[in-house]
């Protein structure tokens, strides 16, 4: 089981949602995206984060990702942005200009890479001096944390310990991209850990819908149809509000500069 990226079936899991403000205002903590000319984001999925690149003030964005599916999905998702490009590339070998970009983005990528210091060293090639890479994912720590009204996440692994085991051998520990980082020649590597507001269910029900269709939640593709039914079953009984949910994530970024 896990997700196939290249399922036209897939297609739009990435591209449904918009960046929430949460993570806009981390980015604008670490980089200043008005200022920035060439950006890429690599592993783009539906284009929702090269998006929210261009409307923060990135001059040119271009989008990488390995799944024509995906592509399709946001080239659709962005065909307004005459800024923003999407090429075909695999991030350890992205086909991209050496020594050009001043930002490189590479959300919810690394923990469906193995070999990390391939990516990276791919991330050094590619960037200017000075440029700045900026990675987001969870690490086991983030993915262990237990669920909640806003964090809905939680209620997957308490449910269903086997995910647990999937997520921590799947995500890499902040020492290891720290060390990988410097390894790959970056310096002045920082880390933050921060709560992404993922989306703004209306209700119970709007969430429950979404959970059904297992969108953008690539854990998922973990479960059966029948596993997905319980966890659906399961999140409807403890989550305790029928309002609005604000769902939301914890995630770590790494700012590394080269
Ligand atoms: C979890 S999705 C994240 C999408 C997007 N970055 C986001 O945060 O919404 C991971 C994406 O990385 C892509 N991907 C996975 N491995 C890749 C690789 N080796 N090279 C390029 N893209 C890859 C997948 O096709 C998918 O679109």
């Amino acid at each position: 089981m896990g997700i196939d990226f290249h399922d036209k079936k897939n297609q739009t899991t990435y591209s449904t949602r918009i960046a929430d403000q949460t993570w806009r205002e981390e980015l604008k903590q670490l980089v200043a995206v008005e200022n920035i000319s060439n950006a890429a984001d690599i592993g783009c999925g539906g284009g929702i984060y090269s998006k929210a690149l261009s409307d923060m003030g990135a001059e040119s964005v271009t989008g990488i990702d390995f799944s024509e599916a995906m592509l399709k999905s946001a080239r659709d998702n962005c065909k307004e942005y005459k800024n923003i490009i999407f090429k075909h590339g695999n991030a350890l070998e992205t086909g991209l200009e050496s020594n050009y970009y001043d930002l490189l983005l590479e959300r919810a990528l690394i923990h469906h890479i193995k070999d990390l210091k391939a990516c990276f060293s791919e991330g050094y090639r590619v960037l200017r001096n000075g440029g700045i890479y900026i990675i987001q994912d969870r690490t086991p720590e983030d993915c262990i944390l237990e669920g909640n009204d806003s964090h809905i996440r939680g209620y997957f692994t308490e449910l269903f310990p086997k995910l647990i085991a999937k997520e921590i051998s799947r995500r890499y520990d902040s020492q290891t991209v720290v060390r990988t980082l410097k390894e790959a020649g970056f310096n002045e590597v920082q880390e933050v850990k921060f709560w992404e507001t993922r989306k703004v269910h209306e209700n119970k029900e709007q969430l429950l819908k979404d959970l059904s269709g297992r969108t953008g939640r690539s854990i998922l593709h973990d479960l059966d149809d029948y596993e997905l039914k319980l966890l659906i079953n399961h999140i409807n009984e403890s989550v305790s509000i029928d309002k609005a949910i604000i769902e939301k994530d914890r995630w770590t970024i790494w700012k590394a500069v080269k």
